[in-house]
């Protein structure tokens, strides 16, 4: 069974259901990671977890280092990523508070380190791309939510934009013109990231707020945090049913000798 990592975003900076093993510093050629990888327990699985704003949440979206975080986490053992962040909610479904777990991506991030593939005189590598997501992944996660009975969206397209601050109301237009119904601050690069290192990885979203031009007035943090608190209770449970469920299918595909 697959080591999972989980990546925390704003308003997740620590998985309460995790029974701590050790707390692991890794180095890599890319710099440091965000924080420490937290390995543990949970439902009888190994678990990594990662808060990619650190902790305390202090890295802003286009400072973190995805390259450092990504290769940590594989250092650490990690056999596929399940990435939960913070997005606003472009189209009429994504309400505030609600869980989503999106299908495909558009990247409006610049400025980034995006790839390993940077040696210039290496071989010049192409990753497919075509499906950000690990489908497989996507509906384990999507199974564990139904049999929740979590009232979550289990499609949509994640804009990523360069941040820290908000959109104007005309980008998040131009954006729904584009076709997304999320927008975020992290998914990129994080994603091709993790497709470069071969790591199954899928997104985990929580609406925090109605993206910019949605609703009258401003958004304010009180109205973000206090959505992202319910959505998070979701995003727990959820984890916990997603090893639990694993754990079940273990003992599922266990074949008993047919000779002693
Ligand atoms: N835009 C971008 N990123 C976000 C938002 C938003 O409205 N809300 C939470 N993360």
């Amino acid at each position: 069974m697959k080591t999972t990592a989980i990546i925390g975003g704003s308003g997740l900076t620590q998985l309460e259901a995790l029974t701590i093993i050790e707390h692991k510093h890794y180095e890599t050629p890319y710099g440091e990671p965000s924080a420490a990888c937290v390995i543990g327990e949970l439902k009888g699985r190994k678990v990594i977890f990662m808060a990619r704003h650190g902790n305390p949440h202090t890295i802003a979206p286009h400072n973190i280092n995805y390259r450092a975080n990504i290769w940590a986490l594989k250092q650490a053992g990690a056999e596929q990523i399940i990435a939960v962040a913070a997005v606003g909610g472009i189209t009429s479904e994504m309400t505030p508070a609600r869980v989503v777990i999106p299908e495909q991506i558009i990247d409006y991030s610049y400025g980034r380190e995006h790839t390993y593939f940077a040696e210039v005189d290496a071989a010049v590598q192409h990753i497919d791309f075509s499906y950000p997501y690990d489908e497989a992944l996507r509906l384990q996660l999507i199974k564990s939510a139904a049999e929740l009975q979590l009232k979550t969206w289990n499609t949509g397209v994640y804009g990523c934009t360069q941040g820290p601050r908000l959109e104007t109301a005309a980008e998040i237009l131009r954006m729904q013109n584009d076709g997304c119904d999320l927008v975020g601050m992290t998914g990129m690069p994080e994603a091709a990231l993790a497709r470069e290192l071969e790591i199954p990885y899928v997104c985990c979203t929580v609406i925090a707020n109605w993206a910019a031009g949605k609703t009258q007035g401003e958004i304010t943090m009180p109205e973000i945090i206090k959505n992202l608190e319910q959505g998070m209770t979701d995003i727990e449970k959820l984890l916990q049913h997603f090893f639990k469920l694993e754990y079940r299918s273990r003992r599922a595909d266990f074949s008993p000798p047919l000779y002693r």
